[in-house]
């Protein structure tokens, strides 16, 4: 897909087909998140690859927003080092945005869909994925192949007015 197409169709996909997401793509998604900037190239981050239906099922009942989790083909976690300040944090909350952006767009590239989940239980996410305690797990991507419709440029994407979010020179 070209890159231009692939940056309209992404949209969060809730909903999933049953069928596998081979191992490869898989690998391709995962490694565009590894790839992906981070502040003074620190990689705050791990990334945990998640197939296994029961683990897939646990995940979904770690925040009221990951129910997606449980139908899914596949789950990537992002995983970070308890941040030791609040700029710390605040730089590690934009490096995982931009690692989980970088994963959204190269899934939708192969035509898989993907979908945020945050994590509230995070006693629970740890124990499900060995997650040692001096780290949390940020984010779940749930993965898989659109049940609803397939990934095609977003006509008209729910957003507010172009003109009101980007300013040209001057606010
Ligand atoms: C930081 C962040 C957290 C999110 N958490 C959830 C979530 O827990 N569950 C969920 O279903 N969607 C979640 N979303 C998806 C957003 O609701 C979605 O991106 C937004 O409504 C725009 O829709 P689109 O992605 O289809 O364009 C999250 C998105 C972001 C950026």
């Amino acid at each position: 897909m070209e890159t231009w197409d692939a940056i309209r169709a992404r949209r969060n996909v809730r909903t999933y087909r049953d069928d596998p997401v081979p191992a490869a793509d898989l690998d391709r998604i995962a490694e565009a998140g590894w790839r992906a900037p981070s502040a003074s190239n620190r990689q705050h981050r791990n990334l945990i690859v998640v197939t296994d239906r029961e683990q897939l099922r646990r995940l979904s009942t770690v925040w009221q927003g990951a129910g997606h989790i449980a139908g899914a083909a596949a789950a990537i976690a992002l995983v970070v080092p308890r941040p030791a300040d609040e700029r710390t944090k605040v730089i590690d909350q934009y490096d995982l945005g931009q690692a989980t952006y970088a994963m959204m767009l190269a899934a939708t590239d192969l035509g898989v869909g993907s979908g945020h989940s945050a994590v509230g239980d995070q006693a629970a996410a740890r124990e499900i994925l060995g997650v040692p305690d001096d780290h949390d797990v940020a984010f779940l991507i749930g993965l898989g192949y659109p049940a609803d419709r397939p990934l095609t440029p977003v006509l008209k994407p729910d957003r507010l007015p172009f003109d009101e979010v980007v300013r040209r020179g001057s606010w």
